[in-house]
């Protein structure tokens, strides 16, 4: 199994969670690269396997702004994502209010407005409530990672 972390970060919180991930590999058995959001577009989501989309909420409700390109062409170069099986970890931060975990969400709303298709809940991160958000997600892995097998 190949899994993609994409991963969008203000201050590095969401790239030590996606390093945590990466760490589980052998056990959840699969092959997991991380990737940086940075400069890509749509056709990262070319790639054999499933994805999973790691990112903060910064601003209001916006995505990182190393994310903000890959969310754009979502728009701008928008196509068919039938083939694209992913999972969302979203961190954020619950004092926010209505801006929770706003970037994840946008993510989620576009690529599922595309055909693609969430594999599981939401890993939702808040800092108000997670000391330890690498030990949520890693938990969270394992059980999205059978979720996944189930399907193919
Ligand atoms: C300037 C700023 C704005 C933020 N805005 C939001 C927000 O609108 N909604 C939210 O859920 N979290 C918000 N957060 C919380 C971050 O998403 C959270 O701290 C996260 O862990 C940061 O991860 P990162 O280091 O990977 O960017 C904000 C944080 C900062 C510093």
């Amino acid at each position: 199994m190949q899994i993609t972390i994409l991963v969008g970060t203000v201050n590095g919180n969401a790239s030590s969670v996606a390093q945590a991930l990466q760490f589980c590999a052998d056990d959840i058995g699969a092959t997991i690269d991380v990737l940086p959001m940075d400069g890509f577009t749509i056709t990262a989501l070319d790639t054999p396997g499933a994805f999973i989309i790691c990112t903060s909420t910064t601003g209001v409700g916006d995505v990182p702004p190393n994310a903000a390109g890959l969310l754009h062409s979502l728009d701008a170069e928008a196509k068919y994502l039938g083939h694209v099986r992913y999972g969302l970890v979203a961190l954020g931060d619950s004092s926010y209010g209505d801006s929770f975990l706003g970037g994840g969400k946008q993510f989620d709303a576009k690529l599922q407005d595309l055909g693609a298709r969430r594999i599981g809940d939401i890993c939702v991160l808040d800092a108000m409530e997670t000391v330890q958000p690498e030990d949520d997600a890693v938990e969270w892995l394992k059980a999205w990672a059978v979720q996944l097998a189930t399907l193919a």
